[in-house]
């Protein structure tokens, strides 16, 4: 069975260091749920206390209705997988998997019959007999998840399964995770500072700093709409740009450095004259123009389907920009002008980073 997790007003201290001042948080029955954040954050706290591994401070924990503050580890129904595998050397993968079947007192046949099926699942029913130090990470990761899920519990927590794997396999293995997690629909929380991962892996995604919950979305809406500046910089590259609100004829523009009004239509009403924003501009989201801003070309890396270009504006600024590999290639040195799309751009206000766009909204 899978559950719904209800935080509510968490609050997680070592000695006299608030690690976790106050969070809230519902994780749906069968979703995929990332908790996303730099190193220090706080994201293994927060599994821990959830786990049971920790002590909470403050707040309520529930597991659908159920209270789980005072209740033990064993009891939770949790399966686990870490950033070192954590499986046994000593046994094959039949033994490291049926281990967690056993401790439940599960006896043959169906003890190999649930062990070769999620062997199965996970695609590694011919390393069935084989031992674990002779595998690859990735193998041995798998191992690690099958022994997880084989007790089929309520919840899944991961925490950052995929980081001692080479790039490559960490896209093959994110794939395999959620096609498996979407198989099963365990209520998954998945540990990752790697924003790529949690974008193309997760249900909702919560980003995190310094212990408070920053944003909670869809991977589309924590992308297209952040709530702040900090959102919008951990997700994607981007560059920062100053602007000031101006209304010409009772229409809001952002000027820009160089005199160039931007006409911005998802900016909310009622902004005050002059407010100082910061613009966060994607690479995309721009293009060469003959108008627009002037600029020149400084650097030209080709990334296969993309080039991405450095580009220097009059006041010595650097705009990084990326375009489809098709589209007319321009010349380190070149003068290029530069149109934004001012439909997708986000700002943010000088002052407390804050969005002042009309869809950036705390879910
Ligand atoms: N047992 C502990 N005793 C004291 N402080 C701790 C303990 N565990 C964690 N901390 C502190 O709590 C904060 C959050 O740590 P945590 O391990 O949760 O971060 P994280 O987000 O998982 O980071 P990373 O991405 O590096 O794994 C850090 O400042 C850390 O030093
Ligand atoms: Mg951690």
């Amino acid at each position: 069975m899978s559950v719904s997790i209800k935080i509510q007003h968490a609050v997680k201290k070592f000695g006299e260091n608030t690690v976790i001042p106050d969070l809230s948080l519902t994780v749906r029955e069968g979703e995929f749920f990332t908790l996303l954040g730099s190193s220090g954050c706080g994201k293994t706290t927060l599994l821990r206390m959830i786990a049971g591994f920790n002590t909470i401070e403050g707040g309520d924990f529930y597991f659908n209705d159920t209270r789980i503050n005072d209740m033990p580890p064993h009891k939770r129904k949790i399966g686990m997988v870490f950033q070192n595998y954590a499986i046994f050397p000593h046994m094959s993968t039949f033994e490291n998997v049926a281990f967690g079947l056993r401790e439940h007192h599960v006896r043959e046949p169906e003890l190999s019959r649930r062990v070769n099926e999620i062997l199965d699942t996970v695609q590694i029913s011919e390393l069935r007999d084989r031992m674990p130090r002779n595998m690859s990470g990735g193998q041995q990761q798998r191992i690690a998840l099958a022994r997880a899920i084989v007790i089929e519990p309520d919840v899944l927590l991961m925490d950052e399964p995929l980081s001692n794997l080479d790039a490559k396999l960490r896209v093959e293995m994110r794939t395999a995770i959620k096609r498996i997690q979407n198989a099963c629909k365990i209520t998954t929380i998945y540990v990752t500072h790697d924003q790529e991962e949690a974008l193309a892996i997760s249900d909702r995604i919560a980003i995190m700093r310094k212990g408070v919950i920053q944003q909670v979305g869809t991977p589309i809406e924590v992308y297209q709409h952040p709530v702040n500046l900090f959102v919008a910089t951990f997700i994607g590259q981007s560059t920062l740009m100053d602007g000031e609100v101006v209304y010409r004829n009772g229409h809001a523009f952002v000027r820009l450095f160089d005199g160039t009004l931007l006409s911005m239509p998802g900016l909310q009403e009622g902004l005050p004259e002059q407010e100082p924003l910061i613009l966060c501009i994607r690479p995309n989201e721009m293009q060469f123009a003959v108008e627009g801003l002037h600029a020149q070309v400084v650097e030209r890396v080709f990334f296969g389907d993309t080039i991405r270009y450095t580009l220097r504006l009059h006041n010595g600024q650097m705009l990084e920009m990326k375009q489809d590999i098709h589209m007319p290639i321009r010349q380190i040195g070149e003068d290029v002008g530069v149109q934004l799309h001012a439909d997708v751009i986000n700002a943010f206000r000088k002052t407390d980073e804050t969005s002042v766009m009309k869809k950036a909204v705390m879910a």
